[in-house]
Parts: C-alpha cells; sequence; structure tokens
C-alpha cells in the first residue's frame, strides 16, 4: 500500500461532512476508504456540528490524543468556540473536526463585515442557510489558521474545499498567505443551477451569460460571489464533469484546472448470482407494498409488473422529472394500445414538505398485515391439524382440509377482507403534501392517477427513503436493487449519483447526455446502451423529442423477457470498476500533489 511522505496531511471541508443534503455526502463518505488507504492517519474531514445528525454518525475523541488536531480544537475552544473532535462512524472511520455554528452567531455582523471590506461580498438580506455557511467558513478559517500557525513545520497541509458552502473563509486564508495548499471543487454554479431551472435554452445562451447581472436578477448575489472567489483564491480550481467545466469559464471566471470524476466504495460479490438475488429479495419487499397499496382497490400480476423509478433533490426541471412524467404519459397511452398484460410502477422519490404519511395509506399497509397474519394463523392450525389427522389415517382417503379451520378464524378472516375492499383509486402520492406541487399537478393534468385500466401507476414518495420509513422497510440501496430501471434523464446535473448507484448494484438505468454522468459515459464506452445505461439525447433534441426518446425506452424495456433483464442487470454490473474509488482516487492526488507544488514549491522545510 503506497503512502504519502509522512509529513503530508490532508484535510477534506464540506458543509455535507456528517450532513447528508444530496451528492456531496456521497462523494466524501464514498472516499473515504480509498483516502485513509492512502493518507492514513493523515487525513481528516471538517464538517458542521448538527446534533441529531450527528448522533448517529459521529463518536467523540474525549481526550488528548497527542495530535495537533487535538490541540487545535483545544485552542478554539478556549477561545470560546464549540467544536466536536472525534471519528466519523462510516467505513474507513476517518478523523473529523465538527463546527458549532451557534457559537460563532453573536460574531456574524463582525464575520459579514469581514467579507465586504475585504473582498467586497455583499451579505446583507441574505437566508438564515448562508447565515449558517458563514459562520461555518469562518470557523474553518480560524482552525486552519492556529493549525498552519502552530504546525506548518511539521506538515505539508492540504485542505479541499468543496462547494461554496464550505468555503467563505477560503479567499481569507489566501490573502493572509496561511501556509495551507487549497484546493476547490465545485459540485454545481449556483448561477447554472438557477438559470438552468427557469431557462429552456440555458445551454445555447450559456456563453453569453453576464454572471453579476445574473447574481443579481436571481437575487444570489453572496453565494455567486463567495463561490466565484474561493474558486479563483484556490491553488487548483476543479469541477466534477467536462459539462460543468464549460460553465465554470463563465460564470466562475476560468476554466477549471482539472475535473475530477465522482466514484462510489464498490464491493463486487464473488459470484454474479448473489447481487441478483439480492434483487429478487430486496422485489420482495416493494411486492408487499404494492399490495397494501394498490390491491384493497383492484390486483394485478406482480410476476408481470416492473418498477421503475426517479429520485434525487426536488428540482422539477433539473432533474428531469418534467420529461419523465411526460414520457410516463405516453408510455402508459402506449401500453394501453398494444393491449399489453404489464404493468408498470414508477416510483417518485424525492423530498417535500409534508404534513404525514396519508392515513389511508398507512391503514391499507396495516389491514394486509392483518390479513397476512390471519392466514398464518390458519395456516398454522390447518397444518398442525393435518398432521394429525394424516399420521392416524385409517384409510386412505384425504381428509376435508375445510374441517381443520375454526369458525373463528373464518369469520375474522372473511371480516378482514370485507373490510379491505375499497372503490377508491389508490392514491398516487404517498403522503400529505403541505402543498401541490408540480408532479401532483401534472398527474391531476394527464390523468395518470391510477385508474384500473392504466398499465403505468405512479407512487409518488415525496420523501427520502430509509429503512425506517414504514412504507417499504428498506433503505435507499436496497430500494435500488428491488426495481427494474432508474429513470434519471437530468437537464442540469453536474455529476449525478442516482444513475451510477443503480449500475453498481446491477440495475439498468437511464442518464442524459447534459449530466456529468452521461457526458463521462460517452467518453469512455461506445455500446453502453447495450449494457443497459439509457443516454437521453437533451443537447439536440427539444423537450417533446426527448420524451419521446424516453417513453421509446421504457416501452421497448417493457417488452424485454426475463432472460433479457437478467442478462441486461449481468452487463451493468459488469460496468461498475471503472468508477471505483480506487481508480478514480488518482485525480484527487494529481490536484493535491499540483496543489502542494504551487503552494510550497519555493519553500525550504
Ligand atoms: N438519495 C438517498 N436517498 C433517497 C434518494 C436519494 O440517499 O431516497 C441520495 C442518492 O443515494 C445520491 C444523492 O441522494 O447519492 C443524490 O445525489 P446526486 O448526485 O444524484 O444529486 P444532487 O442531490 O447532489 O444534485
Ligand atoms: C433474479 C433472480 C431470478 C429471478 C429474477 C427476476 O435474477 O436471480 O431468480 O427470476 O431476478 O427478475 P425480474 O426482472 O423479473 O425482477
Ligand atoms: C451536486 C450535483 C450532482 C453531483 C453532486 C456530487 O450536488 O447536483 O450532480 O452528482 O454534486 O458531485
Amino acid at each position: 500500500m503506497e503512502k504519502k511522505p509522512k509529513k503530508a496531511l490532508l484535510f477534506e471541508v464540506a458543509w455535507e461532512v456528517c450532513n447528508q443534503v444530496g451528492g456531496i455526502y456521497t462523494v466524501i463518505r464514498s472516499k473515504v476508504p480509498a483516502m485513509v488507504d492512502q493518507w492514513g492517519d493523515d487525513y481528516v474531514c471538517l464538517g458542521p456540528y448538527f446534533p441529531q445528525r450527528a448522533l448517529t454518525e459521529y463518536e467523540p475523541i474525549t481526550s488528548d490524543d497527542g495530535s495537533g488536531i487535538y490541540q487545535t480544537v483545544e485552542k478554539m475552544r478556549e477561545a470560546g468556540f464549540v467544536v466536536e473532535y472525534g471519528y466519523w462512524l462510516i467505513t474507513g472511520k476517518p478523523r473529523v473536526v465538527l463546527f458549532d455554528i451557534r457559537s460563532v452567531a453573536a460574531q456574524l455582523d463582525r464575520i459579514k463585515y469581514g467579507l465586504w471590506e475585504r473582498h467586497q461580498i455583499s451579505t446583507v438580506n441574505i437566508e438564515d442557510l448562508v447565515n449558517q455557511t458563514l459562520g461555518f467558513g469562518e470557523m474553518v478559517r480560524v482552525f486552519l489558521t492556529q493549525f498552519a500557525e502552530d504546525y506548518a513545520k511539521k506538515f505539508e497541509i492540504t485542505a479541499h474545499f468543496h462547494e461554496w458552502m464550505a468555503s467563505s473563509g477560503l479567499p481569507d486564508l489566501r490573502k493572509d498567505d496561511v501556509r495551507i495548499a487549497t484546493v476547490f471543487t465545485t459540485h454545481a454554479t449556483m448561477l447554472g443551477r438557477y438559470i438552468a431551472s427557469n431557462e429552456r435554452d440555458f445551454y445555447t445562451k450559456l456563453p453569453s451569460f453576464d454572471w453579476q447581472k445574473e447574481a443579481r436578477y436571481y437575487a444570489i448575489e453572496a453565494q455567486a460571489t463567495i463561490e466565484r472567489l474561493a474558486y479563483l483564491s484556490a491553488h487548483v480550481s476543479t469541477t466534477v464533469s467536462d459539462v460543468t467545466a464549460r460553465e465554470c469559464e463563465v460564470f466562475l471566471g476560468k476554466y477549471p484546472d482539472l475535473v475530477l470524476p465522482n466514484g462510489l466504495n464498490i464491493q463486487r460479490f464473488a459470484a454474479v448470482h448473489e447481487f441478483q438475488n439480492l434483487h429478487m429479495k430486496y422485489k420482495e419487499n416493494i411486492h408487499r407494498f404494492i399490495m397494501g397499496h394498490f390491491f384493497q382497490s383492484y390486483s394485478f400480476n406482480l410476476d408481470k409488473t416492473l418498477y421503475f423509478f426517479t429520485s434525487g433533490r426536488y428540482e422539477f426541471v433539473n432533474k428531469g422529472y418534467d420529461i419523465t412524467m411526460e414520457a410516463l404519459a405516453r408510455l402508459n397511452w402506449k401500453m394501453v394500445q398494444a393491449k399489453m398484460d404489464m404493468t408498470v410502477v414508477m416510483f417518485i422519490v424525492t423530498r417535500q414538505p409534508y404534513h404525514s404519511i396519508n392515513p389511508d395509506v398507512l391503514q391499507s399497509r396495516a389491514v394486509l398485515g392483518e390479513i397476512q397474519d390471519t392466514c398464518e394463523a390458519i395456516e398454522k392450525q390447518l397444518g398442525d391439524k393435518l398432521f394429525l389427522a394424516s399420521a392416524s389415517s385409517t384409510d386412505h382417503h384425504l381428509p376435508d382440509l375445510n374441517q381443520f379451520v375454526d369458525e373463528y378464524w373464518r369469520l375474522r378472516l372473511r371480516r378482514t377482507i370485507q373490510t379491505w375492499k375499497t372503490k377508491r383509486l389508490p392514491p398516487y402520492v404517498t403522503h400529505d403534501l403541505k402543498q401541490p406541487d408540480s408532479i401532483t399537478e401534472y398527474c391531476e393534468r394527464s390523468g395518470l392517477k391510477n385508474h384500473e385500466q392504466d398499465r403505468v401507476k405512479i407512487v409518488y414518495h415525496p420523501d427520502f427513503i430509509a429503512s425506517t420509513n414504514p412504507l417499504f422497510g428498506l433503505d435507499y440501496g436496497q430500494f435500488v436493487r428491488g426495481c427494474h430501471l432508474g429513470i434519471f434523464p437530468s437537464y442540469y446535473e453536474p455529476w449525478g449519483y442516482t444513475p451510477l448507484e443503480c449500475v453498481v448494484r446491477g440495475i439498468p438505468t437511464v442518464t442524459s447526455d447534459l449530466s456529468g454522468f452521461g457526458d463521462f459515459i460517452m467518453q469512455i464506452m461506445r455500446d453502453y446502451e447495450n449494457r443497459g445505461i439509457y443516454v437521453i439525447n437533451r443537447k439536440t433534441q427539444n423537450f417533446d423529442q426527448a420524451a419521446d426518446q424516453l417513453a421509446n425506452i421504457m416501452f421497448k424495456f417493457v417488452r424485454m423477457n426475463l432472460r433479457e433483464r437478467i442478462q441486461q442487470r449481468n452487463k451493468v454490473e459488469n460496468i461498475s470498476d471503472v468508477f471505483d474509488w480506487g481508480n478514480l482516487r488518482s485525480y484527487y492526488d494529481t490536484a493535491h500533489d499540483l496543489a502542494a507544488k504551487k503552494a510550497f514549491k519555493t519553500t525550504v522545510n
């Protein structure tokens, strides 16, 4: 195992360390084992401290471990900051320093004044989340400055910042000449995200946008300026894909020094059939949910049912939920026209404000549980009595099975079945949303409302999936395994983990040529479609054409037979190794080496 020279030490700084919001959490978390492999103890993550979130992911180090980190944390505590130091309880178990931003709340005005005075960053009237990131950025700056002051002689220190939310202190670190090599990675530009969701021809107009004018228009001047300054201040500026590199040039002022593609911690099974078995196993859980959700109103053949899904933060246009909905309506029409006996259930998994899970959904699930319990009780009674009767039988006739079931259980089963059936349509959204959104509006408008004759059913789950969630009893990864096809035809997507997470679990997936992942696949592979990665052309096709392409892909998928589906799962899973951090970490190594070279080339240790 190769190890860096003793004196190198790397801090990786992100708002999503110990704090899952979206894909940046996945980048850092999945990369930890490969980083620890390379850096050993000289790798430390820095993140914000949110007690509720840290509860399950963090374990404090309570006594002096003799490290400079501990000493620096102590110094900060003495100065009145609240700082946590311990282990991040994930595979690789790295050390982590978490900053409690509440301890700088009273200093916010001073921090803001500093940003204005030193960098002309205006932070008036910003939302609370941005205030929080300023507190975090400041605490990171104080920590790194102190650490460098005490240990720059001992260590060649590199700090890798992810996104603007972690980086408001970066320009000052450079201005103050703190002896640290810095790398900045943008996982999306603020302006790109905003403009793309509002302007259909974002990519055509891209070269001509004036970043300042747009930032003002969308009222995100503070965020956009911090992002730009951090990007330009770092010794090495990077992004995650060629797609976003073009945006960086326009919005952040220069083409990135490097592109660092995203990977995962790939652990493959020794035998191929094992992941296929897992698909079967978790599909059973989904079947159970489907029975509870639909069979109260009507039933369909689960052996002829396919589970499609999309997932991610709620960005209706950027994540391509709009073309997905349109394509589903077209698929439904095609399947009805073709009189197909297959059913497609489409899960839409995202996060939207809701009051609670819809009581009807919970109730039908509970009644299904009661039916199952009653059936099991009858099964047991029947089994015991049948066994006894068979063993003591004096003739060769089979006993009448009906006589073995008590009146009590018969009536109980009948009563339960009576309360079970309903005439209402199965709800297409599982929770009571605080307000209708574009997904529910589309369902209403298009009539995709789970009518019995519809071949495409909708289950909109406006919350991320967790194993504690009562509806599926699966964690997100297991849910993905139980499905047949992941659908992510994004319009704006710097990378896009969700389709890659399908690939490594052996689930075919749809992506788009405007997503970093889709673009990357097209560059490294020719027969991607044959291997179960479908790339929607959103670069040159309009909305209507792209929706048609997606509908056709889904229609083709529905017509595949079992053997073809199994083969395609094998093929797609086979691609996984390409995305192992064991391979892709080298891009990060290059960035860190380059930053150290730039920062320390004139330094004599
Ligand atoms: N995700 C999750 N639970 C869910 C749905 C999504 O943990 O129910 C995760 C998913 O595993 C992925 C991340 O959310 O790692 C989304 O990352 P992506 O890069 O696709 O998009 P981003 O949110 O960063 O724009
Ligand atoms: C896996 C299992 C097979 C099962 C199949 C169902 O491959 O190993 O035993 O028949 O899943 O596949 P399907 O695409 O119908 O869910
Ligand atoms: C961002 C992007 C997403 C990317 C993730 C990790 O949040 O929206 O496309 O996968 O960062 O780089």
